[in-house]
């Protein structure tokens, strides 16, 4: 029987278990014996592999996190790394290998395919940063937890008639705080694709205010050039003038482990399939995502190393709807 191997590598993010699951099932499907590499790239430098049957991936597509674990693992940017890892799908005689990740997982993906490993990425990140995909796994759960966040910072904001500053997660990219904040129905959101100074944002909170709101929310991108706790210092240095009273809350990992919901659950298993029949079809060195709402595959060539900023035109929208 072929041997394919599956790692799940970098930040985890809900929905990673459901592509695993899918990726050992669709494989079983067609007769290979499929491997987990433990601890992401770290396992496969030191070997680390499990065999993972259709039974060992039972009941586990409705837990966020990732059965396999993960690390953030520096060793494979070295040559000695690469090595390692090469040397691991030599010696254990893996015909394919799958990398569930963001960014930094399929950057590391594309240096092992350009020395010839047999690679096919599947995009996985809450950030939604990736190059060659509209959505990744994970997000979209993200964005669930953060909008539950913030509708009960919402209920203490009125209450007390304060402003909040919710600080969510995405790295550089505004993704998670554009979304959370429309959906949110935020007063205002900063993400570094736009940046606003401590001043504008205090403007455009007072002006929430004015308008007759007894509660402010400005959701931060942690991204951003001021993140909340910049903010925070700037707005109550200067309390008298402002005329608000304001607390931060950043949510930090909390996002991350998040149960995922229906649409990464299916966006995990149709991703998985994908990248399953990409390996049958012997195109390796791609990356799976969506496109259109359409399993997509993209060269890991054009994904590594870029990133995918956040249409910050939707910034007008949330303006408008925050009336
Ligand atoms: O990439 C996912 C992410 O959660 C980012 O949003 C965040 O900046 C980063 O990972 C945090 O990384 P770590 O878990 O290594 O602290």
């Amino acid at each position: 029987m072929p041997r394919l191997a599956v790692v799940t590598s970098g930040g985890d993010a809900p929905g990673m278990n459901a592509a695993l699951r899918a990726v050992v099932r669709s494989a079983a499907a067609r007769d290979w014996e499929v491997f987990g590499v433990r601890h992401g790239y770290t396992g496969l430098i030191g070997g680390d592999l499990q065999p993972l049957g259709i039974r060992d991936v039972g009941g586990i597509i409705e837990q966020g996190g990732t059965i396999l674990g993960s690390t953030r693992c520096e060793r494979l940017k070295s040559g000695e790394g690469l090595e390692g890892a090469l040397s691991t799908l030599r010696t254990r005689d893996i015909a394919a290998l799958i990398v569930i990740g963001g960014n930094g997982s399929q950057t590391g993906a594309w240096e092992l395919a350009q020395r010839g490993a047999p690679i096919v990425g599947i995009a996985s990140t809450i950030d939604n940063d990736l190059y060659g995909t509209d959505i990744s796994i994970g997000a979209t759960t993200a964005i669930d937890v953060a909008l539950q966040a913030i509708n009960q910072l919402r209920v203490t904001a009125a209450a007390m008639t304060r402003a909040f500053l919710v600080e969510v997660m995405g790295r550089h990219c505004g993704y998670l705080a554009l979304m959370a904040g429309i959906a949110g129905g935020a007063e205002a959101i900063v993400i570094p694709e736009a940046e606003l100074d401590p001043e504008a944002l205090a403007h455009e909170l007072r002006a929430g205010y004015l308008r007759g709101k007894s509660h402010a929310i400005a959701v931060i991108a942690e991204g951003a050039r001021y993140p909340a706790e910049a903010l925070l210092g700037y707005f109550h240095e200067h309390r008298e003038r402002l005329g608000f009273d304001v607390r931060a809350t950043r949510l930090g990992h909390v996002q991350r482990g998040g149960a995922p919901g229906v649409f990464d659950r299916m966006l995990g298993t149709r991703l998985a399939v994908a990248a399953v029949e990409a390996v049958m079809e012997r195109r390796f060195g791609v990356l799976v995502g969506v496109r259109l709402g359409e399993p997509a595959v993209t060269p890991l060539a054009e994904v590594a190393g870029k990133t995918r900023p956040a249409d910050a035109r939707l910034l007008q929208l949330a303006r408008v709807m925050a009336m």
